[in-house]
């Protein structure tokens, strides 16, 4: 790649925001934003203004003006962005889900519910679509930066570097991503999230897990050692009719799960436990434990303690940012010095860029999106069948 980078946004949401604000972080690049395409000419026109980019109406004309397509759209559109872009010669980054399974293309698709359709087939189509999106990648020799933040929290590097300076080998992982309910009016709804607390959120500390347990294999013998077998429960906790609602949580999932656990089993026998729920107040709550032969590491993502601070009176800091989706300001908080670096957001955009730059694959690559929703999906057929060991798929 000769001059700057040049990356196209696809997608002007939520999570079009913070990817831009951590691209804007890179140093020792040179790149540039081209500019941003989304489903309504509304929405783009304004993260185009807010961002001093350009709006573009159709993806094929960003794929012209860009070198990398960011993809920041719904889950269920994944696969068509990136196969798209891989097709015209792009590299691409891939928010979280990779991709899943979002209901049947045609009229059936009407009466689509996520939480009863056999998992069976969602597995299947869920790895039918990982497969497509990795042999584009690989006709086209480009490559896909996995957006899994995650694996990128300077508390997860640490991590790795102890492991692979120490030869440790972890016996058991737990870990959870839970907060209070989305924001985005597509979660919820299956065709659009590709499922709920286990595709939405326990594939952060999965994905973590996954990446940590390949360190270590790579570290010790060379080889990354993968996932092997998976046992599940989900459960529709806010939807339950003795559920008392104080208005707190977020509550009206349509065919989603808003709690599950996942028990897996990796090739040397060694395990690990996630959790993720839509259940809990006080903010986002993620954070990740390893048991190993020869040390024990927390990685506390958030919230972290760098700060304390006492809040007397709520209106004090109605200007001040604490911590993601922090209910009250008032009383003890640990407000965030740099949210997004303790998430590992700018550190994502340094390694993607470099990668493709250098024409390697990232530390989380398109080969562990795929293993992580190979667990994934088969959690949710473990889970109908109320918690039966399942095989593990590789993509
Ligand atoms: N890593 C994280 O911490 C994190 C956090 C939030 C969201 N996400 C992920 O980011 C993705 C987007 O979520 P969000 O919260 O930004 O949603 P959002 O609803 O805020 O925004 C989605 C955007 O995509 C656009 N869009 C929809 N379909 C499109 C298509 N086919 N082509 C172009 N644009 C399209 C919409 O117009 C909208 O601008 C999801 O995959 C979500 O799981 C990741």
């Amino acid at each position: 790649m000769t001059g700057p980078i040049r990356i196209g946004i696809a997608g002007a949401g939520f999570a079009a925001r913070f990817h831009i604000n951590g691209i804007r972080r890179v140093y020792g690049i040179p790149f540039t934003v081209t500019g941003v395409t989304s489903h309504t000419q509304e929405s783009r026109r304004k993260f185009a203004q807010e961002f001093g980019v350009k709006a573009f109406d159709s993806l094929e004309e960003l794929c012209d003006a860009s070198d990398v397509i960011d993809v920041c759209t719904p889950g269920s559109s994944h696969e068509t962005v990136a196969v798209e872009s891989l097709k015209r010669g792009k590299h691409v980054i891939i928010e979280k889900p990779f991709t899943g399974y979002y209901g049947p293309p045609d009229k059936d698709g009407a009466a689509f519910r996520g939480n009863t359709f056999p998992k069976e087939i969602m597995l299947k189509e869920a790895m039918a679509s990982c497969r497509r999106i990795l042999d584009e990648a690989s006709s086209s020799g480009k490559l896909i930066g996995y957006a899994e933040d995650w694996v990128y929290a300077p508390s997860v590097q640490k991590e790795r570097e102890i492991l692979e300076k120490s030869g440790g080998q972890i016996l058991w992982l737990i870990g959870d991503e839970s907060h209070s309910g989305s924001h985005s009016p597509y979660y919820g709804i299956w065709k659009f999230s590709g499922g709920g607390s286990i595709v939405g959120k326990a594939c952060h500390p999965l994905s973590t897990a996954l990446y940590l347990k390949a360190v270590e294999g790579k570290a010790r013998e060379g080889m990354p050692i993968r996932p092997a077998t998976v046992s599940a429960r989900t459960h529709e906790i806010t939807r339950l009719k003795t559920f008392r609602d104080e208005g707190i949580i977020r509550t009206g999932y349509d065919d989603i799960e808003d709690y599950g656990q996942i028990h897996i089993t990796f090739e040397d026998g060694t395990v690990a436990d996630i959790f993720a729920c839509e259940l809990v107040m006080g903010g986002v709550h993620n954070w990740l434990e390893v048991f190993a032969n020869n040390h024990r590491t927390r990685c506390n993502l958030n919230p972290i303690d760098a700060l304390t601070t006492f809040n007397p009176k709520e209106e004090f800091f109605k200007d001040v940012y604490v911590t993601e989706k922090i209910s009250t300001k008032q009383g003890w908080s640990h407000p965030a010095p740099d949210e997004a670096w303790q998430h590992g957001y700018p550190q994502e955009f340094q390694d993607f860029l470099e990668a493709f730059r250098d024409n390697r694959e990232p530390l989380a690559s398109g080969v562990l999106a795929a293993d992580s929703i190979a667990v994934l999906y088969s959690a949710y057929l473990s889970a109908e069948r109320r918690g039966q060991e399942v095989e593990i798929p590789r993509a």
